[in-house]
């Protein structure tokens, strides 16, 4: 079931989000989640971090999965994504740097790694939040637009779509990744609870598309029409204008 929610701004989404997330780990100490990086879910790791100091919660048994990294950079290189998690969130809060997972961009052996992954996520027994961003194509995690649904970790080629849309953090766009691993769309579907952030006009057509459009891989995040559980979707005004203008009866403000 998917539940949109109206936010005015950015800021009031991130916050939304983090409460959802701070709700379970006040429940539940080992929680897993599976995080997201990009832009979207910045405000919400300031928030959980706002919330950790506070001894609101505390990540000190929780464990994590992150959906996915770019292939060829290390961990300590800046565009990493595990460079970007410990940027802003892990460096801030109690977890164990043990109980973080993101796939090794520089694994040599790509297939080996992408069984690795899996593994890791198995035996995780359930990803009980799993954060979600949505990129401009569509994509969740790494999973581009595609002619099929991946199961598993898979290894992806980026479309020129992303390639643009990331290079604003890379001195040249020759220098961003052509690929990268990600976490399958079999296995962003196992999660028990899905919360996805996103904000600005540029994801507004994609994401009506996604959640009133139909069920295709040529839209990724359309499969999370089909998710068994609660999918809490928090979006700023701006991101939500196309939804409001065509579906406002489905907007909980
Ligand atoms: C990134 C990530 C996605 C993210 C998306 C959107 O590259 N792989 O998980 O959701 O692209 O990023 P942003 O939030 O910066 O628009």
């Amino acid at each position: 079931m998917i539940r949109i929610y109206y936010s005015k701004t950015q800021k009031e989404a991130a916050e939304k989000c983090a409460n959802v997330i701070a709700e379970l780990l006040k429940k539940k100490k080992d929680a897993v989640l599976g995080f997201a990086t990009g832009s979207s879910p910045v405000m919400m790791y300031r928030e959980l971090i706002n919330k950790c100091e506070a001894g609101e919660i505390s990540f000190e048994g929780v464990k994590t999965v992150n959906l996915d990294e770019y292939v060829g950079l290390s961990a300590d290189h800046d565009q990493s994504f595990s460079y970007f998690m410990h940027d802003n969130l892990f460096n801030h809060i109690n977890i164990k740097e043990e109980n973080t997972n993101l796939p090794d961009g520089l694994a040599t052996d790509l297939e080996a790694e992408r069984r690795r992954y899996d593994g890791v996520i198995e035996s995780m027994g359930g990803i009980d939040i799993q954060v979600l961003g949505i990129g401009h194509n569509g994509h969740i995690g790494f999973n581009e637009p595609a002619d099929s649904f991946s199961k598993g970790t898979a290894l992806v080629d980026l479309t020129k779509s992303t390639i643009d849309a990331n290079s604003r953090f890379f001195e040249s766009p020759d220098d961003v990744p052509r690929r990268a691993l990600t976490m399958g769309i079999g296995q962003i579907m196992q999660a028990k609870k899905i919360v996805m952030v996103a904000n600005g006009t540029a994801k507004a057509a994609i994401l009506e598309d996604a959640f009133f459009g139909e069920v295709s891989p040529k839209n990724p995040a359309s499969i999370l029409q089909f998710f068994k559980g609660e999918v809490d979707v928090f979006l700023d005004e701006e991101a939500l204008s196309l939804i409001m203008e065509r579906h406002p009866e489905a907007v909980i403000k």
